[in-house]
């Protein structure tokens, strides 16, 4: 029989990771974990070890894992029909979910193109936009704006709209230009302003670049009210309203990026809702079925729709389409979900476990190399700083957060970091109590790091 080093040493041989640095695992220090299998918010590994999924498997887990009416809604629409392809063909679960997210989402909201990943949600966005204003006579509509710091995906048009170095620095000859406007980071303000005392002077910049240069931009695409990958940095719902109003004004579509904040993440099942705002498209993915298996979705308008609506010799179709593109397992999973998430009132749900959250996390105001706290509906994050007062950072090389990570990991919990930044986006069926173990882990494992001599 296979043991567990042996299968860990033919995972290096054979297996490359994402955003990994393999050179790490060189030595007995650290190596991937084994995880065997998952119940609620656990995982366990081969050694039989359990841990809190503290980051929802890199977003995606909302439901707990290995959820009974889940693993057989999948096996039954497996029995059923796999896959079929959707050009010319459909099935009942790709319709059911459509008509369940535009019932979701509500007015404006109308027609729903599927794709494999946030990534592919994103491509389709871009594409979709730009070929709208294109089939509109205005062709010269092409610049896409962004905020500095942002995350789109790893594909290169969703890098090209991204704005993390470490994701797209090598491949900028390869990707096309866009425009940039500064991240409302409310705890290193771009506009010089103090937290939470401000008028939102970092949108005058959007202001100065829509003036000079709407008739050239097709849309501003945008990660709604949390820049996750950037370290899960908030900023004010007030910021979207008037970025709405902004767009409407110079006759530019907004693109909200939804795909790590959609279906209750940040407290609603749409982070938009905070903003009492509709976007023009907005992407779904990750949380869309629960974390089971991979599927997205590009949401849109009749004025949009419509736009490429014509005779086929107008060739105006959307010639965009991917093998997988609306797989029916992965439909039916979807739908399966949102019916869980109505009938168990998931979201609604939400507000007493956020408060409690909430507060858990003012405790870390105690530890001395704490920065910044961050909160929003199920999605809390902690700056790590080396000098709280001039909020110097800890170096790149220092990996502070991996290190916190590693303390985590013996205490029983999956606190995977941003850089500096821990971050709790654990799956929303997590209970108060675990909500205080998952946190009160956190705080040691951050307390060892950082001051290892209390
Ligand atoms: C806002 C946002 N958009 C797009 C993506 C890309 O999604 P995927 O990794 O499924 O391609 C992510 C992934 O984290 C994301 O956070």
């Amino acid at each position: 029989m296979t043991t567990k080093d042996e299968w860990i040493a033919k995972d290096l041989k054979y297996v490359w990771h994402p955003d990994t640095q393999h050179k790490q695992y060189e030595g007995e220090n650290f190596k991937p974990i084994l995880i065997e299998r998952g119940d609620g918010i656990y995982v366990y590994d081969a050694e039989g070890n359990q841990y809190i999924d503290g980051v929802s498997s890199w977003w995606v887990n909302t439901l707990g894992h290995s959820v009974p009416r889940l693993n057989k809604i999948l096996y039954e629409q497996a029995n059923k029909i796999e896959h079929i392809l959707l050009a010319d063909f459909t099935h009942r679960p790709a319709i059911e979910l459509a008509e369940r997210l535009v019932k979701l989402a509500g007015e404006p909201f109308a027609k729903v193109f599927y794709s494999d990943d946030g990534s592919t949600a994103v491509e389709v966005a871009i594409k979709m936009a730009y070929q709208y204003w294109y089939q509109k006579g205005q062709p010269q509509k092409r610049y896409f704006v962004s905020m500095t710091d942002s995350y789109h995906g790893d594909t290169l048009g969703s890098v090209s709209v991204g704005g993390i170095d470490i994701y797209k620095k090598i491949f900028q000859p390869l990707v096309f230009n866009t425009l940039k406007v500064s991240a409302p980071y409310c705890y290193r303000c771009p506009a010089g302003c103090q937290q939470g005392k401000c008028n939102i002077e970092c949108l005058k910049e959007v202001v100065k670049l829509f003036k000079e240069h709407h008739n050239e931009i097709a849309a501003m695409i945008v990660e709604p009210l949390v820049q996750g990958a950037a370290g899960m940095r908030i900023y004010p719902a007030e910021y979207l309203n008037r970025l709405r109003i902004l767009c409407d004004e110079y006759d530019i579509l907004l693109i909200d990026d939804e795909v790590a904040m959609a279906f209750g993440r940040t407290g609603k099942y749409f982070a938009f809702e905070h903003a009492g705002i509709k976007p023009d498209i907005f992407c779904v993915a990750k949380g869309i079925t629960a974390g089971y298996v991979p599927l997205a979705a590009t949401i849109t308008t009749d004025k949009i729709y419509n736009a490429f609506y014509d005779d086929f010799d107008k060739v105006k179709t959307f010639y965009h389409g991917h093998s997988f593109t609306g797989n029916p397992i992965a439909c039916a999973v979807a739908v399966e979900t949102l019916k869980i998430m109505q009938e168990a009132k998931i979201v609604e749900n939400l507000p007493l476990k956020a408060e409690i959250f909430k507060k858990n996390l003012q405790k870390f105001k105690n530890l001395k190399h704490v920065g910044d706290i961050r909160h929003i509906g199920m999605i809390g994050a902690i700056e790590l700083v080396k000098d709280r007062e001039t909020k110097e950072p800890y170096p790149f090389e220092e990996r502070i957060g991996h290190k916190v990570f590693l303390e985590a990991l013996k205490m029983g919990a999956i606190l995977r970091p941003i850089g500096n930044v821990i971050y709790f986006m654990p799956p929303l069926i997590i209970t108060e109590a675990q909500i205080e173990m998952l946190t009160q882990i956190a705080y040691y494992a951050i307390q060892t790091v950082t001051e290892p001599n209390t």
